[in-house]
């Protein structure tokens, strides 16, 4: 319930000029934005790699509904671009396909995601594309599949084990030997196509991380001894019962622990982070930036009610 009305908010214009307009909300946002500018997120994922954490890199911004935004938007992407690789930074780049115009044209979107890639690949660097809400799932694999089909390799998909399409889409996606991320799922969806019950996610998800560990493994992609490109099986989650039952699966059917990495987001659980890396796991974490962090705090909040209760503590006690 509380989930349903935070992820509605997420979209609403009042609540989002409300919550940007508050020092408080900022504050809190803080706890899970790297900062507001690249030099912010620069210094964030220096911190990272000096813990033998790497990261990716995502400019805050989506549903862009101006073609002059979605430009903009792959313009920062290639500043973004450049300073990973000046900086000699352990990174990918994370980026939403609504960033760059899928609402307003496919075209657009394509033109601008290749710009994209094709600095990537001058600078060596990999792209994944996020997954958005269920309206987009079938345009980014599409995009996704285009991309491949003109030589692309270094970018990579999310799949969401929250979506009952799931299964289907990771085996399609693990028979093209797509570098895939695995989550359970950030957006309001409906029982028709989702999974509503958080133990049949948990299930789903576990399931499909051990078909990315397996297709890896068969797979054996060359490991990247800098771990700055990702494996084929990237599991997402900071649930801990799944992360030890990745773990020990890897283990039980000596799966080499550079054929998958964890990978968590800038602000949530550092411990198990940080654990993690010191037994020797890839771990790469998720650091976002940007002034446009409204509809990424609002999902944060909707996943744990616990930050809503300390975002609410926070205002009482003002
Ligand atoms: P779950 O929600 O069960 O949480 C398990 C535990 O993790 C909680 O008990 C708590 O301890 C901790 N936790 C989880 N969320 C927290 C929060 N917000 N604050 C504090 N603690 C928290 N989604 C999507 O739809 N498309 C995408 O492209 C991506 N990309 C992505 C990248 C990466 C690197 C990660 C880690 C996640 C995503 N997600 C995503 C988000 C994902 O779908 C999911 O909503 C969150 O990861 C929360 O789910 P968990 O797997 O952590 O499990």
């Amino acid at each position: 319930m509380l989930r349903s009305v935070l992820l509605n908010l997420s979209t609403a214009k009042w609540s989002r000029r409300l919550a940007t307009e508050s020092s408080l909300a900022r504050r809190v946002a803080s706890r899970f934005v790297a900062g507001e500018t690249l030099p912010d997120a620069i210094r964030a994922i220096r911190e990272l790699n000096a813990r033998q954490v790497t990261a990716t890199l995502d400019h805050l911004g989506e549903s862009v509904v101006m073609a002059d935004d979605a430009v903009r938007a792959t313009e920062d992407y290639l500043g973004l671009l450049e300073e990973i690789s000046k900086a000699d930074l352990c990174a990918n780049a994370s980026l939403k396909l609504s960033q760059l115009g899928q609402q307003l044209s496919l075209d657009l979107c394509a033109v601008n995601l290749r710009k994209i890639l094709d600095r990537a690949k001058q600078k060596g660097i990999f792209v994944r594309i996020d997954m958005e809400d269920s309206t987009c799932v079938d345009p980014t694999l599409g995009l996704y599949e285009q991309m491949r089909a003109l030589g692309y390799d270094n970018v990579g998909v999310v799949i969401q084990a929250y979506l009952y399409r799931s299964q289907q889409d990771v085996e399609k996606l693990l028979s093209e030997g797509t570098r895939v991320r695995l989550c359970k799922g950030a957006y309001k969806e409906p029982a028709e196509i989702a999974f509503p019950n958080k133990r049949d996610v948990d299930k789903n998800y576990l399931a499909l991380a051990k078909r990315l560990l397996e297709t890896s493994q068969a797979a054996r992609l060359p490991a990247d001894p800098r771990r700055c490109i990702p494996p084929l099986a990237a599991i997402a989650t900071h649930d801990e019962r799944i992360i030890r039952a990745v773990a020990q699966y890897a283990r039980e059917h000596n799966i080499a622990r550079d054929q998958f990495e964890f990978q968590m987001l800038y602000g949530i659980r550092r411990d198990l982070q940080e654990t993690l890396a010191a037994q020797g796991h890839a771990v790469r974490v998720y650091v976002p930036y940007g002034t446009e962090w409204y509809p990424y705090f609002m999902r944060r909040l909707a996943e744990r009610p616990a930050n809503l209760w300390f975002f609410i503590s926070n205002f009482i006690r003002r």
